[in-house]
């Protein structure tokens, strides 16, 4: 077994604890770290001419070529599979997808759609952007746990109508870890002519990405979960024909003066996540990132066999339907409703240290297990005879 609890002293996590959700907020390598310290030592050596000329200009350009923020962009875009001048940067997931429907116009009778299985906050930003609007909110109910993505394509392309102004979908959704047929649920918004964006956040550094493949008008990801980057690292790809409408959620000097130009500076912050983004990349390369995703993805798929076997709860989401992720249903002895999912997670955390995402849905609770090189079968066990102690 190539990587396992060896690789752990790669992170500063306490070597006590098992910690099996990498998923949530990530975790940040050593390695990492020092490269961001790197950043900030660099920064304050001269931070006025750092962070208005090399990192960002007013005239777009540095003193000598591309800007610190293009060049960190450029990196992030070839792992991506993205051009560089499509991609900017953003705090997180949530920022991008507030881009996205802040930037446009929706009157009353227009339609927002999105899957049951997005993350709670965006579902949050698109009612307010709803309630401002007079809009309607239509919510496409995904196959589950039984997975299917044909019929995913299908139920979503039935509730595009007339007045559907944007669909939201997920590439991996945060609960239930399902990874959807993104490039086909794509293809049926653009058929029917409706703009697309999806979110990405778990996908960077757990499944291999070309987002000019997938070809949504909006794609956008975190970097800050699997990619390995400092939080608050993420980033948005767009569309050429859809940047000059797309203004980030904060207003600064940038605006039209161009798409990337204008995302690169909203006010003074702290950019060494973004800068140290390539870093984080080259972390994953370095490990060897095509073994790594293997070993993440059967490690995620032996929990769900183990956990289900000695739980006695059913395995129906198929393993072609996860990437380093997975949602394994708990005894019903466990509850079926959020307060039992919170009492749950923290009985795992404070009498046995062990940290994993438990959440209820569909009248059960699920425990998410995240799969990462620093994890083994010893985990997974820990986990299964914890929940039933
Ligand atoms: C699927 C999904 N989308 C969006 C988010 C929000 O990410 P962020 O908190 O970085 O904005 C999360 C966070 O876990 C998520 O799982």
């Amino acid at each position: 077994m190539p990587f396992g609890r060896s690789f752990l002293p790669l992170w500063p996590l306490d070597p006590s604890a098992t910690y099996l959700n990498h998923g949530t907020v990530g975790v940040v390598p050593i390695r990492v770290a020092e490269a961001q310290q790197a950043w900030r030592d660099r920064i304050e050596r001269h931070p006025a001419r750092f962070m208005l000329r090399d990192l960002w200009s007013f005239t777009g350009s540095a003193t000598s070529g591309p800007t610190l923020m293009r060049q960190a962009a450029a990196g992030v875009a070839a792992f991506v599979g993205a051009r560089a001048d499509d991609l900017v940067f953003v705090d997180n997931t949530s920022t991008g997808v507030n881009a996205v429907l802040r930037s446009m116009t929706f009157a009353p009778g227009d339609e927002i759609l999105v899957t049951d299985h997005i993350y709670g906050g965006l579902l949050t930003a698109v009612h307010y952007i709803a309630r401002r609007s007079g809009a309607a909110v239509r919510v496409a109910s995904m196959p589950y746990p039984a997975f299917d993505p044909a019929l995913a394509v299908e139920r979503l392309s039935a509730g595009i109508t007339d007045r559907t102004k944007l669909v939201l979908v997920d590439h991996i959704a945060a609960e239930s870890a399902i990874v959807f047929p993104v490039e086909d649920l794509v293809r049926v918004c653009k058929a029917r002519g409706v703009p697309v964006l999806v979110d990405g956040a778990h996908v960077p550094g757990q499944l291999a990405l070309d987002v000019s493949a997938i070809g949504a008008d909006y794609y956008v990801a975190n970097l800050h979960k699997w990619a390995m980057a400092p939080r608050s690292s993420a980033f948005m790809v767009v569309a050429p024909e859809r940047q000059r409408d797309l203004h980030p959620p904060v207003v600064s000097w940038g605006l039209d003066t161009g798409f990337t130009q204008e995302f690169d500076w909203v006010g003074t912050r702290d950019p060494t996540p973004w800068l140290t983004a390539p870093e984080g990349i080259r972390f994953l390369q370095d490990l060897d990132y095509g073994a790594l995703r293997g070993y993440n993805h059967d490690l995620a798929w032996h929990a769900a066999r183990h956990l289900t076997d000695l739980w006695d709860t059913p395995l129906e989401i198929p393993e072609s339907a996860i990437g380093s992720m997975v949602s394994v249903m708990t005894p019903a002895s466990i509850g079926s409703a959020k307060p039992d999912a919170v009492r749950l997670r923290d009985r795992l955390l404070f009498d046995h240290n062990i940290e994993v995402q438990v959440h209820a849905r569909a009248g059960r609770v699920w425990v998410r297990v995240s799969a990462q090189a620093y994890n083994d079968h010893s985990d997974i066990e820990k986990l299964g005879r914890a929940l039933l102690g």
